[in-house]
């Protein structure tokens, strides 16, 4: 990677160099853990062989980066070793599924296995001589069959996995069960089904508790857990959700909402987040989410930095205790590189006001803020029932006067403003309640013109009796990942300023409403770097 590179992040996962997409396998075993990753080792660009990449850490902030755990090497892999999952088997032995583009170019399954389970980083994987143990079934298409789940067992004993599928315009999720990991059934009837809306891909399937923030195992089955199912929609790029009941008797998921195709869909982020994957950290009983954070800057760009594609920071989640919604919150660990600490306490903040947050290194920066409102009646009106978030959004929303909000942050500003990402909030009233748009835009992100500058958003239901609301914001230099209310929602943002980098990067809260607003709390912390190093160089400094 060249020198001096300001949008280059200091405390988000990235390859040294090149290309990444899919976070594969993230797993915790016996005391380290370990996230492998879809890489191009030749270059920036999604290319022809990609391996899975493989890293370690004892934090998941500070990582040691290791050799490949698998490259293409055999006639069912040999064109890729695409995306994919770990599951822990008995006696403790961890097992990775993953996709094969094959010498055809056809999409199999395939088993690999740690050489030596006494070697801590698991460093080498062996792929089972029986490989591909999985074909796509027909009705599929042999080259759109990919990205196995993390594998849960039932009660029968039975392995089950469900992997991405399609046919023609209709996405498909395939149910599988083996019973000893190698000799795979494929079930005839999809798991999930969905009809013109394209490649279902990266699925995930995974129980959450009903009280209560702890993560569960992948197998836990009882009457105090709901099940998620995750897809990633090709077509869209986005990250769609559905809460249910799994009846295991049936190999039923029977979803509490169906797919609508608008805004009321739910999305684990509204933002640049795709192709994400969860997994149970039994040391700290949480489930926690990893996605890849997409460039929004051109090839070219890529190219001459070296690099493309990062990771989000690792995510908990959890079952919000209305039942109806998942809930994300950073993991405590990124708190460690806190360092310099600013605060604002009980300010106004008049209608029409911008006041900048000074004394941090507004380029890397966690911040957290607590608004508090003004009496809900006043909000505006909006009607009808079905609102385009995104187009109430549209460009320089942010600097057009409401009456409630906007209100919220201007994150990687230069001084005069020209450059910044609005990350706000507004209210309104409609017929059935009081709303929230929760929005972010990067309309004005950056001077350059051949960016992809997009406007994101959604809406939320809140309660008429509401006092505050709260908004998170973790920046690093081309990245932006914001938790409304407490992780109800998130939007992640990807912005190259031109201006607004380094020292000349500012930090401002900003009310354009007619309504006044407070700033009940603002805390916000430099951020130290976290450490990224091979492995020789770590040990030596240790
Ligand atoms: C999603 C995806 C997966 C595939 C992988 C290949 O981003 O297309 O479906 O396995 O990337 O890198």
């Amino acid at each position: 990677v060249p020198e001096n590179q300001p949008h280059r992040t200091c405390y988000h996962f990235q390859p040294p160099h090149n290309w990444m997409n899919d976070p594969n396998g993230p797993m915790y075993y016996k005391g380290v853990y370990h996230f492998f990753y879809q890489h191009n080792p030749f270059g920036p660009t999604f290319g022809k062989i990609m391996v899975w990449a493989h890293s370690v850490s004892y934090d998941l902030i500070n990582w040691i980066h290791l050799k490949h755990a698998l490259e293409p090497s055999e006639p069912y892999d040999i064109n890729g070793c695409y995306s994919g999952s770990v599951t822990i088997l008995s006696e403790e032995k961890p097992a990775i599924l993953y996709t094969g583009n094959d010498n055809n170019k056809n999409q199999v399954q395939n088993l690999a296995m740690p050489k030596n389970l006494s070697d801590p980083y698991l460093r080498e994987w062996v792929k089972h001589s029986q490989n591909p143990v999985m074909v796509a079934p027909s009705g599929i298409e042999m080259d759109n069959f990919r990205d196995p789940t993390t594998a849960w067992k039932g009660n029968d004993g039975k392995w089950r996995v469900i992997i991405g599928a399609k046919n023609g315009d209709d996405g498909k999720v395939i149910l599988c069960h083996s019973e000893d990991f190698v000799h795979w059934i494929l079930d005839p009837i999809p798991f999930y089904a969905i009809d013109n809306y394209g490649m279902c891909e990266c699925p995930d399937f995974f129980p959450v508790s009903i009280c209560g923030t702890n993560g569960v195992d992948t197998s836990v089955q009882n009457s105090s857990i709901r099940h998620v199912l995750k897809l990633s929609y090709q077509n869209e790029q986005q990250e769609h959700y559905f809460l249910g009941k799994y009846q295991p008797d049936q190999e039923n998921f029977m979803t509490d909402t169906k797919f609508t195709g608008t805004s009321l869909d739910l999305k684990l982020d509204y933002g640049a987040f795709y192709a994400s994957k969860t997994f149970f950290d039994y040391a700290k009983k949480r489930r926690i989410l990893w996605g890849w954070v997409q460039e929004s800057d051109t090839t070219k760009d890529d190219i001459e930095k070296g690099w493309a594609g990062l990771q989000s920071i690792p995510r908990q989640v959890w079952l919000d205790k209305s039942g109806k919604q998942l809930m994300q919150w950073p993991i405590e660990e990124v708190e460690k590189l806190r360092d310099k600490q600013v605060s604002i306490l009980g300010k106004k903040l008049i209608g029409g006001s911008t006041l900048q947050v000074s004394g941090i290194t507004a380029s890397q920066v966690d911040v957290e803020v607590l608004f508090e409102l003004p009496e809900l009646e006043s909000a505006e009106w909006l009607d009808g029932n079905e609102v385009d978030p995104e187009l109430l959004c549209s460009e320089e929303y942010a600097s057009k006067s409401g009456t409630i909000g906007p209100f919220g942050l201007l994150a990687l500003a230069s001084e005069d403003l020209t450059e910044k990402t609005a990350i706000f909030f507004r209210i309104y009233r409609t017929p059935n309640g009081y709303k929230c748009l929760m929005c972010s835009d990067e309309s004005r992100s950056s001077l350059r013109q051949d960016l992809n500058k997009r406007t994101y958003a959604t809406t939320f239901d809140i309660d008429p009796n509401i006092k505050t609301i709260s908004l998170r914001s973790l920046i690093d230099r081309s990245i932006i990942e914001s938790f409304g209310e407490e992780g109800r929602v998130c939007l992640t943002n990807r912005v190259y300023p031109s201006l607004a980098i380094d020292k000349d990067a500012h930090l401002y809260v900003f009310n354009n409403g007619t309504q006044t607003v407070f700033i009940s709390k603002l805390n916000a912390w430099s951020m130290k770097h976290a450490e990224f190093g091979y492995e020789e160089k770590i040990e030596n400094i240790n």
